[in-house]
């Protein structure tokens, strides 16, 4: 069974806890993406949102640290009540050490893999990671448009990483580029303008969960 990880951030933050709601039946997780203003020009959301949805749901939190310097600041949403969290490997000097120092505190680890970012790249890591974002748009904003480019290089990954490994395409992912990536190895979706910004966020999600079903 594949995962429809909702991201918060084309939620409407007036009303969260109702739109968390409407699509949770149809939820493996939800992915907070959380920017910085600096290693992206958008700033979002902090420990505090991850706390508040804990507070009204059970379901796990993917963090997706869009920021400088993760290694300093992972931690506030460890303690948030995050049940993984992402990073991108040019924000950290060592990346292997923090990826373990996460997984030593309990909590999931993984690398964010930006559109330029080669698969080969992640090579190194493969036995330190939970899971990983591959970025089918570059970091920053939602609402772009999906880059083909993802869905070889979630082929190759798959290859790299076999079955176990989470393998989550990030950005742009819709009802038509979604049974691309899952027949490439994806098994999480993210989704959040397709499902937030649709007139029917429910039905959307139920649609992307069922392309999400398709994953081997
Ligand atoms: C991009 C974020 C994504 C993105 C998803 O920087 O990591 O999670 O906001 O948004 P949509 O689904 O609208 O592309
Ligand atoms: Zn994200």
């Amino acid at each position: 069974m594949g995962v429809l990880a909702p991201s918060i951030i084309a939620a409407d933050f007036g009303h969260l806890a109702d739109e968390l709601d409407r699509v949770a039946r149809y939820s493996g997780l939800w992915h907070v993406d959380v920017m910085d203003g600096h290693y992206v020009p958008n700033l979002t959301i902090g420990p505090m949102i991850v706390e508040a949805i804990a507070s009204v749901s059970d379901l796990p939190q993917d963090v997706h640290l869009m920021i400088t310097n993760p290694a300093d600041t992972w931690e506030w949403y460890a303690k948030a009540g995050a049940a993984r969290i992402a990073f991108h490997p040019e924000t950290a000097p060592d990346p292997l050490a923090l990826l373990r120092d996460m997984r030593a505190a309990g909590v999931g680890a993984g690398l964010a893999v930006n559109p330029e970012v080669d698969a080969d790249e992640m090579r190194p890591f493969l036995a330190d990671v939970d899971l990983l974002v591959v970025m089918s748009v570059h970091p920053g904003f939602s609402g772009q448009q999906f880059i083909p480019d993802a869905v070889p290089k979630l082929r190759k990954l798959r290859e790299m990483a076999g079955p176990e490994l989470d393998l989550v395409i990030d950005g742009g992912v819709n009802e038509k580029t979604g049974p691309q990536c899952v027949e490439a190895g994806a098994n999480v979706l993210v989704s959040a303008s397709a499902i937030f910004g649709s007139d029917d966020p429910a039905a959307t999600a139920k649609r992307l969960k069922a392309i999400a079903d398709g994953a081997r």
